[in-house]
């Protein structure tokens, strides 16, 4: 493995053309110095990214991933793309920090396209902090296959995740305090845990068991999260008729 002085990040960048695509530009154009870790996707708008692009740009070994949109109130779309781009970004680093996945490796920032300076100070930041992280998986301390194996379930679950953003998650008040404020109301963690964050466990405990009859240990080692976490959704799938858990449970199996 590359010592950490000669790791050289690989960071997905999805770039709003309209404003931090400019800024990036104009970075380059004013030489102002930054790594050269960035690889540039451009989109017309950072509402754009969908939670899967996110997903599947580290199920590819992405090491970070940046998204750049214009300033909140720049955004060239109606409505706001950039507040869709600051809610998918909450969900994402909440779906990730669950599959053991430092949120440190997704960043949001608003950037318009004459900020070159703050475009080169961010990207200089942004490439120190995740060099110091280390490659995709080495601080998570979990195996790589089972941060893939949790960012395919999650990609898969992204369209019933969306619907759920839409039907419960909305936020009114558009504004950045407005979010940070949604996010942190006492009633939205329950929520998105029951709705979101067990929905991907048990699709996670369902993709172990198609590789095989495991263990709760095994499973509980798997997924990152406690043998408890792991029996009380092991409940809810024999009860829906998915599992099958012998007496002492120990072994666990997908029903015939
Ligand atoms: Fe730039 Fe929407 S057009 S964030």
């Amino acid at each position: 493995m590359a010592s950490p002085s000669e790791f050289k990040p690989t960071i997905v960048g999805f770039l709003c053309n309209w404003c931090c695509y400019g800024g990036a530009d104009l970075a380059g154009v004013s030489r102002f110095q930054y790594p050269p870790y960035l690889r540039v996707i451009r989109l017309m708008c950072s509402g754009r990214v969908d939670l899967e692009f996110i997903f599947r740009a580290f199920a590819k070994k992405a090491d970070a991933v940046f998204i750049g949109g214009c300033h909140l109130g720049d955004c060239h779309y109606n409505p706001e793309g950039n507040y869709d781009a600051l809610g998918n970004s909450f969900v994402a680093k909440r779906i990730l920090d669950h599959i053991g996945i430092n949120p440190d490796r997704l960043r949001l920032e608003w950037v318009s396209a004459g900020e070159g300076i703050r475009f080169a100070e961010i990207m200089n930041d942004f490439g120190a902090k995740i060099k110091a992280l280390g490659p995709f998986g080495s601080s998570e301390g979990r195996p790589v296959e089972d941060l893939l194996a949790g960012l395919d379930a999650a990609a898969q679950l992204v369209p019933y995740f969306k619907l759920v953003e839409r039907e419960r998650f909305r936020v009114s008040n558009r504004s950045e305090a407005g979010y940070k404020e949604f996010f942190a109301r006492p009633d939205y963690e329950p929520l998105f845990r029951e709705l979101v964050l067990d929905k991907l466990t048990m699709s996670r405990m369902m993709g172990v068991l198609r590789a095989g009859v495991t263990s709760v240990e095994n499973m509980a080692r798997k997924l990152g999260i406690d043998e408890q976490e792991v029996a009380r959704h092991l409940h809810l799938l024999s009860q829906q008729g998915m599992v099958r858990i012998d007496a002492d449970q120990v072994q666990v199996a997908l029903a015939a």
